[in-house]
């Protein structure tokens, strides 16, 4: 099955073809294709809906062109077309939504929506499908959502943890903005705190909470550690000259929690297989001590590519495969007027 995958819930314009046998247990990513806009935003601290969607029209069609060819392949050979069709930011959805309706209708295809945490989800399927074993839980983390979500198949799985307020990737950025550093925060604080590991002191200064760590759920929280930042920071009139230190403890919070929790889940529900996916799971600090955990657990762990942790269309390729509507060759057919009913949905969890 060859699918066109596209993607624009936010800030990317994001297409990939990726070519899958369910048989084999194998999806193989032919082109997975990004027009970042990072830079257009970075100037504001944040995406602006407006400026992100008009930048989607214009970056779309070029970026699906270029995944077909860079595939080595067209839309005649395509089977399946697949789209995000939320949750994310409802202009943008709209313009990928609605390119990838004219091109199902234009040239008979099938279409598929795909809610975009099952494309994270689903993302470290793409190199490790025939090694994950079930149960697996599955910490899902990026600026919209921080889940930990049960697996018990490929096509089974229950959300057994979330934030009750701010998501981590959130809690980088906002904690990037009080720190004067750029947008995304993430990518930044990761590279402060690595320069301040790099240093090899060890910090003088308080660290800082983890909220909700011991609690009895799986939940997290992170407004309170993001306020705690910037009481810190108002207390510390040197705070700048301090900004690695700063950004590594903030770092050491989020990661602490978030492995916690999840360590935990994998105990209760005896998993066997532990994935890792979301804009924030390209954290090289979260990836190793994650790993380092749960090997001493003896469980493997999963991470998604790291060019599958951010957004991209490959992983909403993937989300499609495990679809319950796409079966066979005859699920295809029936999905070819699908163009008619596809449209952006905000909640589908
Ligand atoms: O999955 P994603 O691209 O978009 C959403 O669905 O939200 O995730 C973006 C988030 C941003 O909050 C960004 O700061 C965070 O992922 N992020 C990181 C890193 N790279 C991106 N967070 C921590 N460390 C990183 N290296
Ligand atoms: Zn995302």
């Amino acid at each position: 099955m060859n699918i066109l995958a596209i993607e624009s819930s936010c800030d990317e314009s994001a297409a990939s073809v990726v070519f899958a046998n369910k048989k084999k247990k194998e999806i193989k990513v032919k082109s997975n294709l990004i027009s970042s806009q990072i830079k257009l935003h970075s100037k504001y601290g944040g995406v602006v809906p407006e400026l992100a969607a008009r930048e989607h029209v214009y970056k779309l069609i070029p970026t699906i062109d270029q995944a077909l060819k860079k595939a080595k392949t067209n839309m005649e050979e395509i089977d399946l077309i697949a789209v995000t069709t939320g949750p994310g930011l409802v202009t943008s959805l709209l313009t990928g939504v609605e390119t990838a309706k004219s091109l199902a209708y234009a040239k008979n295809k099938a279409l598929i929506g795909i809610n975009h945490i099952h494309g994270h989800l689903y993302a470290p399927f793409i190199n490790n499908w025939k090694n994950i074993k079930f149960p697996a839980v599955v910490l899902t983390v990026s600026g919209g959502h921080s889940d930990i979500i049960l697996m018990k198949s490929n096509t089974n799985y229950l959300k057994v943890g979330k934030t009750r307020d701010d998501a981590a990737g959130e809690a980088f950025d906002k904690g990037a903005k009080m720190m004067s550093l750029s947008y995304p925060g993430g990518p930044i604080i990761s590279k402060k705190a690595q320069e301040f590991i790099d240093k090899n002191e060890k910090s003088k200064l308080e660290e800082f909470p983890r909220p909700m760590k011991y609690s009895d759920n799986l939940d997290f929280s992170f407004s309170g550690l993001k306020t705690s930042l910037l009481y810190r920071l108002k207390k510390d009139k040197n705070w700048k000259k301090k900004i690695n230190e700063y950004a590594y403890l903030y770092q050491e919070a989020i990661i602490d929690v978030l492995i916690t929790k999840t360590i935990k889940a994998t105990q209760k529900y005896k998993a066997k297989s532990v994935l890792l996916s979301g804009g924030v799971s390209a954290n090289i600090r979260l990836r190793e001590e994650l790993h380092k955990k749960a090997q001493a657990k003896y469980l493997q762990v999963f991470s998604s590519d790291l060019q599958y942790t951010t957004d991209n269309a490959a992983m909403i390729a993937a989300a499609a495969i495990f679809n319950n509507k796409i079966k066979d060759t005859r699920s295809l057919n029936k999905l070819k007027n699908n163009w008619k009913t596809v449209s952006v949905q905000e909640n589908l969890d």
